[in-house]
């Protein structure tokens, strides 16, 4: 057992966690570490490499356990404390363990008017989980998102920090869910602004091929 410093309580207790991950395999290759050296420079203060340090460490390790937080702080060369702070504070930053696929549903002023959560709870039925619960299976895990800056395309949702899936109806899940359980890549949705009608073909959003290329940034492969 291993004891790491929370930032709950007066600042001066510990909580005693029981590590998920062995000391074999907290580390980070040779690669990887050359790449957070990389980042760190790339920034004033070696603090501001932190976010990219815990996307990789949540690559990696699917979420972030105290122990890769701690892992992640000491690669980065900040306190655990400042670490934790930032991995509490963005729901993006998985702290328990989540499905293959984590659906965040937005309930947020927008999306809530046009039937936010009636989408969440037709997900909750279909799936048979309640918000912030997964699948028995692991494969789903549903979560309520706040403003996802989609509020055009409502009631939406995100799959795992990455694709948006917009103008939700119940045969849209439907479809959604079908796709991810076979392990198939959503098809790109671009929304055209009024405004826009008369750009680019009437879709400034078009290059539909950056985006089907795009993963959940950061990525943490990508070199600066
Ligand atoms: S309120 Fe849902 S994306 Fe803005």
């Amino acid at each position: 057992m291993i004891e790491l410093p929370t930032t709950s309580g007066d600042g001066h207790t510990s909580e005693t966690f029981v590590p998920v991950f062995s000391n074999e395999e907290l580390v980070f290759t040779t690669d990887e570490t050359a790449q957070i050296e990389r980042w760190k420079s790339h920034y004033p203060t070696v603090d501001g490499a932190i976010m990219r340090v815990l996307w990789l460490a949540q690559e990696k390790f699917g979420y972030l356990a105290p122990e890769v937080i701690r892992l992640s702080a000491e690669a980065t060369g900040i306190p655990y404390a400042k670490a934790y702070g930032v991995a509490t504070f963005y729901t993006q930053y998985f702290k328990k363990k989540k499905g293959k696929h984590v659906l965040d549903v937005c309930t947020c002023f927008t999306c809530q008017l046009c039937g936010g959560y009636d989408i969440l709870h037709y997900l909750e039925e279909k799936l048979g989980i309640k918000s912030g619960e997964t699948t028995s299976d692991g494969e789903f895990t549903i979560q309520q998102a706040e403003c996802l800056g989609a509020c055009d395309a409502a009631p939406m949702l995100q799959v795992t920090n990455g694709r948006y899936v917009m103008q939700l109806t119940p045969e849209k899940i439907d479809a959604m869910l079908d796709a991810l359980r076979d392990g198939k890549s959503l098809e790109f949705e671009s929304m055209t602004l009024p405004q826009d009608a008369d750009e680019m073909g009437g879709n400034r959003r078009s290059d539909t091929q950056a985006v089907l290329e795009t993963k959940a940034p950061p990525i943490a492969e990508t070199i600066l």
